[in-house]
């Protein structure tokens, strides 16, 4: 999809789809007045009519529109108050959906001209960018020679008059560089665990790192990690035919004194449970146990696009979860490369098992904060739902920043405590620690786990397991939360 911006009148541009707001209540925007004008009185005859309410997110497509060069008129309600941004990126994505019949090719919309408080028109042309690039992904199923059917090839940002063109442009280079981010997570976390496989995680960190200047990837080998003493990760992959890895991809946009943001992303290519097997309904799911990896490829790919001038690390363990006669058992006691002996109660509990040795080797880079991304528990869900990441942090201020860039960003994340009380619940007669916490708060418990090996730095863990994909409606990764992390690493570099 290509996407620009330039300044257009409305009535006289030349597209299949014209995509014009209409408010809620009230007297029409000015905007909406000239276009009802010179259409007859087309938006108001259609508001009045019940045809659309302009209630938010409500669209309603007009055809050959009397009055207008646009072969089609796609009114888009925006509600009666200034829209929030959690708002506008509905807005948006109404529209995008809207847009992606089969018969339109192009598109123009006014709707950056929409005013945002607390945001300019670059950071709507940005937003509007992304979501029309992530309304375009749609999966390339295994055999089919092209990705599913996506129509709409341009998209033109129509601007008011000169001044605000380079900052729609920018706006829209950074939505779509994002954008490409997200579907990047989305594409991986979509395939099946089959083809997404450790090694196949690995070959892609390189390629990665062949592609662009600023990546340089290393990847550990079984071996290798032996030698560093991760026991704890390599007791997950002990009953796959699959060889466990850990990638480090390593982006360098500033001075090599400058202290990286490590991320850390969860990438168990299928989560079986191992001897601890889970029950089969929806197990399929369990390909997406390594959205927290995609979530960090996402994120390098974008940052060597954007290039912005900060150091930012991203590591992968990346392991399968199947139950063998080589597998670990449940009572097994393992030693992580923090030397901490860890008695494994649970083989289900298998992601903090290999972010603890992640976590570990993550110290290596002096960092300046680390941000672990997981799909790691299930209790997540059922605290959190499907609308906010589950955040959990050894520095109120790293926390802050997390929270506020989802807020920015529409890719929201809430806040959990990690109190000691909680920690207490991690006590086991065999070893220094068991790998489940009984009981009450599996995600606090789980995240209290993983702060036994992030005692030396900044650290932030993110529970993505009810946001990293959509079950149904229809089923798919959402490529969350590339979109807060990059607004919080481009904060950090701006
Ligand atoms: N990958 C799962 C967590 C998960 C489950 C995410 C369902 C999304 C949907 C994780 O490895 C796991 O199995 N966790 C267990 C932990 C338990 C054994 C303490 C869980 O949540 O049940
Ligand atoms: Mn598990
Ligand atoms: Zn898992």
């Amino acid at each position: 999809m290509e996407l620009s911006a330039r300044t257009a009148d409305p009535l006289t541009i030349k597209t299949d789809c014209l995509i014009v707001p209409i408010n809620e209540g009230g007297k029409l925007s000015a905007n909406g007045a000239i276009i009802d004008k010179a259409t007859g009185g087309l938006m108001t005859r259609c508001r009045d009519n019940g045809d659309i309410s302009g209630k938010l997110g409500t669209t309603l497509m007009l055809h050959e529109p009397a009055g207008l060069s646009a072969k089609r008129l796609l009114l888009v309600g925006i509600g009666d108050v200034p829209p929030s941004v959690e708002q506008f990126l509905k807005i948006c994505k109404a529209a995008a959906k809207a847009a992606s019949g089969d018969a339109i090719k192009t598109a123009a919309t006014t709707l950056t001209q929409i005013a945002i408080s607390g945001h300019d028109q670059q950071w709507a042309a940005m937003q509007l960018s992304r979501l029309f690039v992530e309304g375009s992904y749609s999966y390339k199923k295994v055999g089919a020679k092209a990705p599913g059917k996506n129509k709409l090839k341009k998209v033109t940002v129509a601007c008011k008059d000169r001044s605000g063109l380079a900052a729609n442009k920018a706006g829209i280079t950074l939505g779509s560089t994002i954008a490409a981010g997200v579907n990047k997570a989305r594409y991986l976390g979509d395939l099946p665990g089959n083809t997404c496989t450790p090694p196949y995680l690995a070959s892609q960190a390189r390629a990665l790192g062949r592609k662009h200047a600023s990546i340089s990837t290393k990847v550990l080998s079984e071996k290798q990690m032996q030698e560093l003493g991760m026991g704890a990760l390599l007791s997950v992959s002990a009953g796959s035919k699959h060889p466990a890895h850990l990638i480090a991809m390593e982006y360098q946009g500033a001075a090599k004194t400058s202290k990286p943001i490590v991320l850390v992303g969860k990438g168990v290519t299928f989560d079986s449970g191992g001897i601890s097997l889970k029950p089969g309904a929806k197990m399929d799911e369990m390909k997406y146990d390594m959205c927290g990896a995609a979530s960090v490829f996402g994120v390098m790919e974008a940052l060597a696009v954007i290039q912005p001038k900060l150091n930012v690390v991203g590591l992968v363990p990346t392991v399968e979860n199947m139950p063998s006669s080589t597998a670990t058992r449940p009572g097994d006691v393992v030693t992580s490369m923090s030397g901490q002996t860890i008695e494994i109660l649970n083989t289900d509990a298998e992601g903090r098992l290999i972010l603890c040795d992640a976590l570990s080797y993550a110290a290596r880079y002096k960092p300046d904060a680390v941000i672990d991304i997981a799909t790691l528990t299930g209790a997540c869900i059922m605290a959190l739902g499907h609308f906010a990441t589950g955040l959990l942090s050894n520095d109120q201020d790293l926390a802050d920043d997390l929270l506020r860039a989802g807020q920015n960003a529409g890719d929201r994340a809430w806040q959990l405590p990690l109190w000691e009380e909680y920690d207490q619940q991690l006590k086991s007669n065999f070893a220094d620690t068991p790998n489940i916490g009984g009981a009450g708060a599996g995600t606090i418990t789980a995240a209290c786990f993983l702060g036994r090996f992030t005692k030396d730095y900044k650290w932030a863990h993110m529970d993505i397991a009810g946001t990293a994909w959509n079950s149904a409606g229809p089923k798919g990764a959402t490529g969350r939360p590339v979109p807060l992390l990059l607004e919080y690493l481009l904060n950090r570099a701006s």
